[in-house]
């Protein structure tokens, strides 16, 4: 991507979706915040309860549903933040916006978050937000890729310096749709992958109460799905 890390560990998206706490994460020494995933308006999410824990398993199963307060918001509250570290600003797509339309969100959120972020992370793999996935098929992440590598150079003139682009990808992609999406991130040139958002299994939490619940896994039993 161009950026220089200053150690391996950082913050997945998620924890920190509205850059509330930059300034106190940034002090733990980690490589990198990523903050997000943000939307071009404010909305509230899936009703709760939409997290659930499963300590016995180091599992969470959450259906969160891109609960934020929107990208301005974010920019605004950039405007008072004193950490200079790595930031990536991880983008997403309105729950009221049609999934034809989802590029224009994306492009939104691009616009408004270059100036402000190290990187910029295109969220098409959350399971939270109906048809998300959809966007990783062939004719879709061509569209959207296509879309977001223009945008990116116009925006790279305009602020005269480069804002690499990194798409997160769900776990649950057989070899066909993995290999669709190796050759769309080459032909488009992205500067990065994030391998994986959380998975719609549920392998390794079967004895759960909770394992019904609707949602992505992530934690311990996501990790050792991970191919080598
Ligand atoms: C409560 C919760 C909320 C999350 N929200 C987001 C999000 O808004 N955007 C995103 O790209 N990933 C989100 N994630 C996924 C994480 O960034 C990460 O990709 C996932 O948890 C897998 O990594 P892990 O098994 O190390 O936790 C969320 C995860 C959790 C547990």
């Amino acid at each position: 991507m161009g950026l220089k890390f200053p150690n391996r560990v950082g913050l997945a998206a998620g924890l920190d979706k509205n850059g509330t706490a930059i300034d106190g994460l940034g002090s733990l020494g980690l490589g990198f915040l990523e903050v997000g995933t943000v939307t071009p308006r404010p909305q509230p999410g899936n009703p709760k309860p939409r997290m659930f824990r499963l300590p016995e398993h180091q599992a969470i199963i959450n259906r969160m549903g891109f609960n934020n307060a929107g990208i301005d918001a974010l920019r605004e509250r950039l405007r008072q933040v004193r950490y200079r570290g790595i930031l990536g600003i991880n983008i997403g797509k309105n729950f009221g916006t049609p999934i034809e339309r989802a590029v224009d969100d994306y492009l939104h959120c691009l616009d408004k978050a270059y100036a402000v972020a190290s990187y910029v992370t295109v969220n098409v793999s959350s399971p939270n937000t109906r048809n998300l996935r959809q966007l990783q098929g062939a004719s879709e992440l061509d569209a959207l890729l296509g879309a977001l590598k223009s945008r990116q150079a116009r925006l790279a003139d305009q602020h005269g310096k480069y804002v690499p682009l990194a798409l997160k990808i769900a776990p649950d992609l057989d070899q066909h749709q993995i290999i669709n999406i190796a050759d769309a991130l080459r032909r488009h040139r992205l500067d990065a992958v994030i391998a994986t958002n959380t998975t719609m299994g549920r392998e390794g939490v079967e004895t759960s109460p909770l394992a019904a619940e609707a949602g992505g896994l992530s934690g311990a039993p996501c990790s050792r799905n991970r191919p080598p």
